[in-house]
């Protein structure tokens, strides 16, 4: 019995068993490089700029989960290298970490996952009237991640940006994670008036089985686009008299968990599906099968011409550089000599990058050179051309919005 003690325990505590996560479910690999790694680069600019000013800083998160923000911000990459550090903001730099959530469970779990972190308290909290963050002293960040804010009505959310804004002292930071109204996910949305909350749901959690209607719960939630949500801010800023400053980035514009169940717009692709798997060291991507399409957004034009426009503009740019995958499997150097010369300077950059590697794969000692090495490095240039694109207007799964107010 004490031989097998310790392997009882790792059992018990879930380190055996098999881990499928990388290509379904909530933390797959899109989520962890792709999305993750965005609100990463997102935030490090403001981080930096406060540590500047500060030793120590504080940070709300409204619908925090069991504390996946705090995760995120003690993840984020150091600026200068080399360095000792591995990590921008240690926890020893959070003054305090303050997660708020509807949802005891998530608050229990928090409470329960960090029980030895001194610096971090969650509260439960209704933040469609409750705001117990005001009795705090006020905070550097505000901060929300993977569209909790959406659970909000317009009212309510404007009524909690206002008590924000009342709240800082100095230069902070509100950080917004929202449901892109505009994705291609949900064109049936497209045209909502601006107070309406619709239906979403987290069929995509069933796949890769098929979906079973009886496991499809909707929930309501607000889809925001740029044009509204700066309408909000700028109001809230002149009921309160601060000064800000707002940037937009559409995060998962091809990748958001519906694209691959089509449950809204009828016309599933299972894009996040093959992103996941170029991103799986053990998993080839399926080249053919990344090729995105959206003429089923044709009768959208006419109505929403920037939102298309946006969308086909990085549409061409990841077809481009699928269609240059296949070129170089191919060996079709006509096709690989076209793309690389009719693209702009930043695409064609990553195409000759991809074309080097591609010809050097006897230099990289792996088992599976497509799996190891080319499928991870497509799906970053696919996901750094997003990262690239102008200020966001809503037509990704999620909109990401930071406000500087001073
Ligand atoms: C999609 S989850 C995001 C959780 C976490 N921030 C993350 O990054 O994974 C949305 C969260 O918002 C919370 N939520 C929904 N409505 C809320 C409300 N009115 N007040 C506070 N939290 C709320 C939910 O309980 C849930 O934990």
């Amino acid at each position: 019995m004490i031989k097998t003690e310790f392997f009882e325990t790792a059992v018990e505590q879930g380190f055996y068993g098999v881990d499928k996560g990388g290509l379904f479910g909530k933390k797959d690999n899109v989520r962890k490089y792709w999305e993750d790694l965005s609100v990463k680069i997102l935030m490090k600019p403001p981080i930096l700029e406060l540590l500047n000013h500060k030793e120590k800083i504080r940070i709300v998160d409204f619908g925090c989960g069991s504390g996946e923000g705090y995760e995120l911000i003690t993840h984020i990459s150091p600026i200068e290298r080399p360095t000792k550090r591995d990590f921008l903001l240690t926890p020893e730099q959070i003054e305090i970490y303050l997660g708020m959530d509807i949802s005891k469970s998530m608050i229990d779990s928090g409470k329960s996952i960090y029980s030895k972190n001194q610096n971090m308290k969650f509260i439960q909290a209704d933040l469609s009237k409750e705001y117990p963050f005001l009795e705090e002293e006020p905070f550097d960040i505000y901060m929300s991640t993977y569209s909790s804010p959406s659970h909000l009505t317009v009212e309510e959310l404007g009524r909690l940006v206002e008590k924000v804004f009342q709240h800082t002292s100095k230069k902070s930071y509100l950080v917004l994670d929202l449901f892109g109204k505009y994705s291609p996910e949900w064109p049936c949305y497209w045209d909502d008036p601006d107070n309406k909350m619709s239906a979403y749901n987290m069929a995509w959690l069933h796949l890769p089985d098929k979906l079973k209607q009886e496991d499809i719960e909707p929930y309501y939630v607000k889809y925001w686009e740029r044009k509204s949500l700066i309408k909000l801010l700028t109001n809230a800023a002149s009921v309160t008299s601060k000064r800000i400053k707002i940037m937009t980035k559409d995060r998962s514009i091809l990748v958001g968990r519906h694209i691959d169940t089509g449950f809204f717009n009828s016309h599933p692709q299972s894009l996040r599906y093959q992103v996941n798997r170029l991103f799986d060291r053990d998993y080839e991507g399926r080249v053919d099968e990344l090729k995105a399409d959206i003429s089923f957004l044709k009768p959208y034009i006419n109505k929403f011409p920037e939102t298309v426009e946006r969308i086909n503009c990085y549409l061409l740019q990841w077809n481009t550089v699928v269609n240059f995958c296949e070129a170089l499997i191919k060996n079709n150097n006509d096709l690989i000599k076209k793309l690389i010369e009719s693209t702009d300077e930043t695409l064609s950059e990553e195409l000759k990058m991809l074309a080097w590697l591609f010809r050097n794969r006897e230099r990289f000692p792996v088992d599976n050179f497509w799996a190891s090495v080319m499928g991870p490095q497509l799906a970053c240039v696919l996901r750094n051309l997003e990262l690239n694109l102008p200020e966001g207007i809503g037509c990704g799964h999620g909109l990401f919005c930071i406000v500087e107010i001073n």
